[in-house]
């Protein structure tokens, strides 16, 4: 049985760098009519209450989604950023924070008639929350499978359009080698496609060499090159060496346009959602 269960994690500082990076990549496929099909390998429940549950035990929110909503407005805020918030204040349906969306809500409110979403989730209970929400979508299909192993069904998408999203929990280390090999499989298969993959900051080898291996295997495979985007946080894990540092974001094939955006906005993560002197960020490309 799988232990891990995002709704602790919704919203936080982690969620916010990938999502502002979704939503950035689904916004330049949508500059194109042609429809697209988005494949979240690892989709979670699709949208979280931060106002009961476990997001609400956890609170990991109010570091993160929680100190940039009041800043929603502000017309000097990046352009990834305020659209972010934008999309995340839709989802709410009011001005007050009381819901994060995952990546299957974020994907359904950029998704036109002529875009597909192919949503697959392990956890029972998860899965059943993600299907009732988004099962009957015209052009979605949710499945209680493996993600990585679903990516030779749905690549490369008939329009040859289209993100695929690498979310694990990371929870096995086997993770590691799988989103590698998932990232070697997608570029195979459709090598002009974006994939997205999320990488946790920790201090564990794995961890920090995937990002090097995932930039050796785009090269020469990924027709448009690769990008890399990391935010720290923070300096220091707990006595037993566990905790969130901070995570970064890996796009194969990323819009010309997106490195520089990142730029704009980082300082600004960085000064928000640092916890101590360590905060940072680096953007990287290849
Ligand atoms: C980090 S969460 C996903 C969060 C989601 N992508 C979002 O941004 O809102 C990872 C999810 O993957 C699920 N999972 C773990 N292994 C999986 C696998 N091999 N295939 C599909 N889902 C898996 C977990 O149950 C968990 O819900």
């Amino acid at each position: 049985m799988l232990a891990y269960r995002h709704a602790f994690h919704a919203g936080n500082h982690a969620d916010v760098l990938k999502h502002i990076v979704l939503v950035a990549l689904l916004r330049h496929l949508n500059h194109k009519e042609k429809g697209w099909r988005c494949v979240d390998t690892h989709a979670g429940a699709g949208g979280y209450s931060l106002k009961s549950g476990y997001a609400h035990q956890g609170r990991e929110h109010a570091s993160g989604i929680g100190r940039l909503w009041p800043l929603r407005g502000d017309p000097s805020l990046p352009p990834l950023l305020a659209d972010y918030l934008a999309l995340v204040e839709q989802f709410n349906g009011s001005p007050t924070l009381g819901q994060y969306p995952g990546s299957p809500a974020l994907a359904r409110l950029l998704q036109r008639e002529q875009d597909q979403l192919r949503l697959y989730e392990l956890h029972p209970t998860d899965h059943k929350i993600l299907a009732s929400y988004l099962g009957s979508v015209p052009g979605a299909e949710v499945k209680m499978a493996d993600g990585y192993a679903s990516l030779k069904a749905v690549l490369p998408p008939p329009t040859r359009r289209g993100l695929t999203l690498i979310d694990p929990p990371y929870e096995l280390k086997t993770d590691y080698a799988k989103t590698l090999a998932a990232l070697r499989e997608a570029l195979t298969r459709f090598a002009d496609g974006i994939v997205l993959i999320w990488i946790p900051q920790l201090a564990l080898l794995e961890a920090a060499q995937l990002p090097q291996r995932l930039k050796a295997s785009a090269q020469g495979h990924a027709k448009k090159g690769w990008l890399h985007a990391r935010l720290t946080v923070q300096g220091t894990t707990d006595a037993r060496g566990y905790g969130l540092l901070g995570s970064s974001v890996f796009v194969a094939n990323p819009p010309h346009t997106l490195a520089a955006a990142l730029r704009k906005l980082m300082p600004l993560l960085a000064a928000e959602l640092g916890q101590d002197s360590a905060a940072g960020w680096v953007v990287e490309e290849g």
